[in-house]
C-alpha cells in the first residue's frame, strides 16, 4: 500500500523530467548521490538554456529584437530569484558565476567598513567559502576572527554558542543554513536574532539548503544569503539576496560605465545570459512540483513541502541501513532523518577502509558519491578526521528512489567486505 508520501509525490514523474537519470555507463545504470556537491538538471532548464543561447543572443541595453529579448531573460531571471528566496524586491538580487566568487565580492565590498580590532565571526560547521572571503578580510583591515564550534551532539550551531562569540565589536557573522558535510541544519531564524541584537550583519550560506526546504530571507531576518542554482537543479550560476539598503551602501570594485546602482554594480562585465534562462527554468521546474493555481512562491513552499518528505524517507533508508554496516560511523545527526534537522546529506568514515577507496570502488559499480573534507575543512579538522581523506559523503536529492539507496547500500557492503 503507498503511504502518503507517494500518493502526493509522484517520482516517476519527476524522474522522466531528467533526461541524465536514464543514462548508462557500459550498461551500469548511473546511481546519482553526489547531490551536494551539484544536482542533475531536467530537460526544461536544458531547453530553456538553449532557446536563449538561438533565439535570445545578445549583449543588453540595445533597441533591437533579441536584445530586448535577452533583457527579458535576465529581468525574468532576478523575478524567479527572488521569488525563490521570498525577497521582498528582485532589485536585491545579485547573480554572479558561484556562491564563492560572489561572497568575494561582497565581503571585499564590506571590508572598507571594518576596522582594526573588529571582530568577525565564522563557523567551523561551514563550507571555506564561507570561511575563507571573511578571514581575508579580516587580515586585511586587522580585525579579530572569532570560531563558533558546532555543537556534537546536535551537529548544529547552538545559539549559546554564537552568543558567547558576538560582542559590540562584532561587525559580521557568517554562519550556514546547512553543512555540505554533516548535513545538519541551523535555525538561522533564532542565530540572526542574535546577530541582529548584537548590532552586526549575518551573510547566510544556503548552497546545501536550498535544494531542499523553501527558503524565506523575510522569516530568517538575516542581512545576506547566498544559494547556487547547480546546487537545485539549475545550471552553474550563483544568487546572492542582500537588504535593499546594504546592497546601496557598498562599494564593490567595478568598471566606470557600469551602474552605481544594485545590482549591476556587484554583476562584472556582461551577464551569463543563457544561465538567467536557466535559473529561472529551475525555479519554474522546482514550482511545477506544486498544484499551478498558486503564485510561484506559494507552489515553491507546497512543492519542499513533498519533496521534503520524500527525502526523508530516503535519508531515513540510508541512515538505517548504514548504521547496520560494521564499522561505518556516521558524522551526523542520526536520530532525525529531515527537516528541520538535517538534510539528506550523510557523511561516514570507516574503522578500516578509506573514503577514496570507498569513492572509488563504488564509481565502479555506478554509485557517484564524493569523498573528502568536500571544502568543509574546518568541520574535518574539529572532528580530528584525516583531512586528506575527509570522509564519505551520500547526498540524495528528491529524483532519487528507496531502490537507489538500496542498490547504494548493497554496493558499500560489498567495498567494505572485499
Ligand atoms: C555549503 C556550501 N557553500 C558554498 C559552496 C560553494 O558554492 P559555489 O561552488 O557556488 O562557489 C558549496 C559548494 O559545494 C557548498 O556546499
Amino acid at each position: 500500500m503507498p503511504g502518503q508520501v507517494e500518493r502526493t509525490f509522484q517520482i516517476a514523474d519527476v524522474r522522466a523530467a531528467f533526461p541524465s537519470l536514464e543514462l548508462r555507463d557500459a550498461g551500469t545504470p548511473r546511481i546519482y548521490l553526489d547531490n551536494p556537491a551539484g544536482t542533475q538538471v531536467p530537460r526544461a532548464v536544458a531547453d530553456a538554456m538553449m532557446r536563449s543561447l538561438l533565439e535570445t543572443n545578445a549583449n543588453l541595453g540595445g533597441s533591437f529584437s533579441t536584445s530586448r529579448l535577452a533583457g527579458g531573460v535576465v529581468a525574468e531571471g532576478y523575478r524567479a530569484a527572488a521569488d525563490f528566496v521570498g525577497a521582498p524586491d528582485e532589485d536585491e538580487i545579485v547573480v554572479g558565476p558561484s556562491m564563492t566568487a560572489l561572497t568575494f565580492a561582497i565581503s571585499r565590498s564590506l571590508a572598507h567598513s571594518i576596522d582594526p580590532g573588529d571582530e568577525i565571526v565564522v563557523t567551523a560547521m561551514d563550507h571555506d567559502g564561507n570561511v575563507a572571503p571573511w578571514l581575508a578580510v579580516a587580515q586585511e583591515r586587522g580585525a579579530v576572527v572569532r570560531w563558533v564550534a558546532f555543537d556534537r551532539e546536535t551537529w548544529r550551531i547552538e545559539p549559546a554558542a554564537l552568543k558567547e562569540s558576538l560582542s559590540r565589536k562584532t561587525r559580521i557573522v557568517a554562519l550556514n543554513y546547512a553543512s555540505n558535510l554533516t548535513g545538519s541544519v541551523n535555525d538561522v531564524r533564532a542565530l540572526c536574532e542574535l546577530v541582529r541584537e548584537a548590532g552586526a550583519l549575518s551573510y547566510v550560506d544556503a548552497v546545501q539548503y536550498a535544494p531542499h526546504g523553501a527558503i524565506d530571507v523575510a522569516a530568517i531576518g538575516c542581512d545576506f544569503l547566498a544559494c547556487s542554482a547547480y546546487k537545485f537543479f539549475g545550471p552553474h550560476v550563483a544568487v546572492v539576496w542582500g537588504r535593499a539598503a546594504l546592497l546601496k551602501s557598498l562599494h564593490p570594485y567595478k568598471v566606470r560605465p557600469q551602474s552605481d546602482a544594485p545590482p549591476a554594480k556587484f554583476e562584472m562585465g556582461t551577464p551569463q545570459i543563457e544561465l538567467f534562462a536557466g535559473l529561472t527554468a529551475a525555479v519554474d521546474y522546482l514550482a511545477s512540483l506544486a498544484p499551478a493555481q498558486d503564485a510561484r512562491r506559494a507552489r515553491l513552499r507546497a512543492a519542499f513541502a513533498t519533496t521534503s518528505a520524500w527525502e526523508e524517507r530516503l535519508a531515513e533508508r540510508l541512515i538505517a541501513g548504514l548504521r547496520r554496516l560494521k564499522g561505518v560511523e556516521i558524522v551526523g545527526v542520526t536520530d532525525y532523518p529531515g527537516l528541520p534537522h538535517r538534510v539528506p546529506t550523510v557523511s561516514f568514515t570507516h574503522a578500516c577502509v578509506r573514503p577514496s577507496q570507498v569513492a572509488a570502488e563504488l564509481a565502479r559499480r555506478g554509485v557517484f558519491v564524493w569523498s573528502g573534507h568536500n571544502f568543509a575543512l574546518e568541520t574535518v579538522r574539529r572532528l580530528g578526521i584525516d583531512e586528506e581523506e575527509g570522509v564519505v559523503r551520500i547526498g540524495a536529492a528528491h529524483y532519487n528512489t528507496i531502490d537507489e539507496i538500496d542498490a547504494a547500500l548493497e554496493a558499500l557492503e560489498g567495498v567494505l567486505s572485499a
